[in-house]
């Protein structure tokens, strides 16, 4: 190798590095298998609710998709809600759903991309399932 590919290869291995380096940024395909399909009909309250399989489904989802911005384990750092304070009921999954389907765009500024038809409901339900498990301190 060369000096100037060198160069080039320490180039490329520190853009990926800043790329990567804090969780990804391009939304992460989430495996739903082994929960119940919850077919075309978007649901107002949370199949999920207490399911361990959806827990952990959601807990991992939550981290690929959602902590770059609202923090990990939920604990916000300041930049978005903090997650855990949502309310345990009818009400705080309606709210929820608005949002994830639909993200948070004011005026063109995009504060959170929506994630309808990037996850699948069964993937936002249980992000849903596993958010609620959080202790609130
Ligand atoms: C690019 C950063 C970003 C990502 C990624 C993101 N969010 Fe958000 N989210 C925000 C911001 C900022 C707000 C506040 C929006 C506003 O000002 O209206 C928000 C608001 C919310 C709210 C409403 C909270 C409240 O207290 O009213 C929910 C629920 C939510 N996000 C869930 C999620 C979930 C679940 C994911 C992952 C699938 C996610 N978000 C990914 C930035 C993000």
């Amino acid at each position: 190798m060369n000096k100037i590919q060198k160069l080039g290869l320490a180039i490329l291995v520190s853009t990926a590095a800043l790329a990567f380096g804090h969780g990804s940024v391009t939304p992460q395909p989430v495996d739903t298998k082994g929960l119940e399909n919850l077919g075309k009909e978007w649901l107002e309250e949370n199949p999920y609710k207490g399911n361990k399989t959806a827990i952990e489904i959601g807990e991992h989802a939550y981290s690929e998709n959602c902590a770059r911005c609202h923090g990990l384990g939920a604990v916000s750092g300041g930049i978005a809600p903090d997650l855990r304070y949502l309310e345990d009921n009818i009400d705080g999954d309606e709210w929820y759903m608005e949002r994830i389907r639909g993200g948070a765009v004011r005026n063109g500024n995009v504060y959170m991309p929506p994630f309808e038809g990037v996850l699948n409901q069964e993937a936002m339900w249980a992000i849903r399932a596993y958010l609620i498990t959080l202790p609130k301190d």
